[in-house]
């Protein structure tokens, strides 16, 4: 059903210099979508996410009646041709959906280990380790899970024609869109990068010259992808000429994925990580992502101590903070991983009681030490590209959903012929087993590459609720930051009641259990505050930005949605209506 509703900031489409994505046949006119890239409030539905035109295209869905589900597919396959840096089809992720009355469930469609993997699998022929296979080539390369996971998402949860979700990512790339400033930049930065991988040279410059902003990028070849996933569905990616072509490309590349593995692969639906803080509900991914397990355990932590009265971007805050971080990655580094292969001990680790026992070594204002014999395991280098968006439709079925290629571009490898990027999600796996040292690398064996093993993720996208009422949906990209960021987000809402521009915008802290440092945002607190902190025994370091968390709060009073685009990303938009 079609209802109309009004929204209170709006900047038309066209004001924006974008043009608009065609809603799915429907007798009713449906409501025209705003889309904006400050905050936007709509009592109707609303999609938050990293380039306008993938906000529209989930928007329009939801104006034309489709329901949260069918709108977060339309949206995530807009994003595949508009945000090519993490966007994408030859990526994976998870999807955390919250029903209206109150029920939740969560899609993993997280890439796989081809069948040839085994452990040792980034060792070179000198027979050491190399970071160049494991990061950086066609072994780097997961088997992909998006389009299974929207296939799933559609199949148990959408209501509206599966043709009418994918069409306007076919339009995006047939026709094309206009490139932002912030696209401009980071494709010209690739320029250089691409010339190994001839396909994402040819699709993603032009003989060489960057795009400038406000060219308009074409993806003919994507487009072709994007057809057969329209009229095919999962079969159009994962069965045909898709699967071929991403086959004879590995081959060609040596990789290992197989049209075998391809059809071999699995969505699966999993039960959401719950937990609680100062009685909201938390309801975020589980294994194979760490995330959920980890944001519910620091929560619970810091629901023992009075992070409200400490007030937020103060030494003292920051220290608890960093402590409750500094326990959870230790326990993300010992236990977490694909809980199909691993005994993963998630009940324990997000249990209330488990808190009780790790607050009191916590000291008042001393630091600890990260002790790296504690555990097997440590790592610094985590890609920080990654995209997460929120909707949430008219009848409050809310979608969080973060997906990735891993790094920027991933692998750097189009797919010839078929126009999508390969992730290098591979690098989520440990190197090699028993590989531990204090350059950062990883050899616990729960994370090890084993044939269609998930490999550990930090995506967290989550949703909050409180007294059977939606409260926000969140999320961010990050790497391990993710965890963190998210961390931020809820105890911006609950601890200090920041309004929902604030509590996005306000500058985040990260620490990771190894290396012992602690990043804060510029700006988070005052250098001299800073001092204060180092005083306390912590090593700080500052960073430039944390996250891009594009969110989608509930007014409270109102019941309005607050659409809020991370004001880190200049392309973020908020669309409703
Ligand atoms: N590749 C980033 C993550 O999954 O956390």
């Amino acid at each position: 059903m079609i209802r109309r509703h009004f929204f209170l900031h709006v900047t038309a489409l066209a004001a924006l210099g974008l043009g608009a994505c065609r809603p799915p046949e429907s007798d009713v006119p449906a409501p025209e979508v705003a889309v904006v890239r400050d905050v936007l409030a709509s009592d109707g539905g609303m999609v938050v996410s990293a380039y306008p035109e993938a906000s529209v295209a989930g928007a329009e869905v939801l104006a034309a009646g489709g329901n949260a589900v069918d709108a977060a597919i339309a949206t995530g396959l807009a994003l595949a041709v508009t945000h090519p840096a993490a966007g994408n089809i030859g990526g994976g992720g998870f999807m955390v959906i919250r029903f209206p009355d109150g029920s939740s469930t969560a899609i993993d469609f997280r890439e796989k280990a081809p069948l040839r993997a085994h452990p040792e699998m980034f060792v070179g022929e000198d027979g050491e380790y190399s970071y160049q296979i494991h990061h950086r080539s066609h072994l780097a390369v997961g088997v992909p899970g998006t389009v299974a996971g929207f296939a799933l998402a559609h199949e148990k949860y959408g209501n509206a024609e599966w043709a009418g979700l994918v069409e306007p990512s076919v339009a995006l790339a047939r026709d094309g869109f206009v490139v932002s400033e912030r696209l401009a930049g980071s494709l010209g930065r690739m320029v250089d990068r691409f010339r190994d991988y001839p396909a994402s040279y040819a699709q993603f410059s032009r003989d060489g010259e960057p795009y400038e902003v406000g060219d308009t990028l074409l993806q003919a070849d994507l487009a072709a992808t994007m057809e057969r996933i329209r009229d095919e569905g999962r079969d159009g990616f994962y069965l045909g000429m898709t699967a071929r072509l991403l086959a004879e490309e590995m081959e060609r590349g040596g990789g290992w994925i197989t049209e075998e593995d391809l059809a071999r692969y699995e969505a699966k639906e999993r039960e959401p990580v719950r937990g609680t803080y100062r009685g909201y509900d938390v309801i975020s991914m589980p294994p194979p992502s760490s995330g959920g397990t980890a944001l519910v355990q620091m929560l619970n932590v810091l629901e023992g101590f009075d992070v409200a009265g400490m007030g937020a971007g103060n030494p003292e805050v920051a220290h608890h903070l960093i402590e409750a971080m500094r326990r959870a990655f230790r326990d993300r580094a010992m236990f977490l991983a694909d809980s199909d292969f691993a005994d993963v001990p998630v009940e324990r680790l997000t249990s209330k009681a488990y808190a009780d026992e790790i607050r009191p070594t916590i000291q008042p204002a001393a630091a600890s030490v990260s002790a790296p014999a504690d555990v097997d395991a440590a790592a610094d280098w985590e890609s920080s590209e990654t995209t997460h968006y929120s909707v949430v439709d008219a009848d409050g079925m809310a979608v969080s959903v973060t997906y990735t290629l891993e790094g920027g571009y991933g692998s750097y490898i189009t797919v010839p012929g078929a126009g999508f990027l390969l992730n290098n999600e591979m690098g989520d796996f440990n190197g090699r087993p028993g590989l531990t040292n204090e350059s950062g690398l990883i050899g616990t064996d729960a994370n090890l590459a084993r044939p269609e093993q998930r490999m550990l993720s930090s995506m967290t996208p989550t949703i909050l609720a409180r007294d059977g009422e939606l409260v926000a949906v969140i999320g961010s990209p990050g790497g391990r930051t993710i965890i963190n960021t998210v961390l931020h987000l809820v105890v911006n809402t609950v601890d200090f009641a920041l309004a929902p521009a604030d509590v996005v915008a306000a500058k985040r802290l990260h620490h990771q259990w190894l290396p012992d440092r602690a990043r804060l945002e510029n700006g988070y607190m005052s250098e001299a505050d800073g001092d204060v902190l180092a005083a306390m025994g912590h090593e700080v370091g500052w960073t430039g930005s944390q996250g891009i968390a594009h969110c989608i709060f509930v007014d409270g009073a109102t019941g309005e949605l607050v659409g809020v685009p991370d004001p880190r990303d200049s392309d973020g938009a908020a669309a409703g209506y």
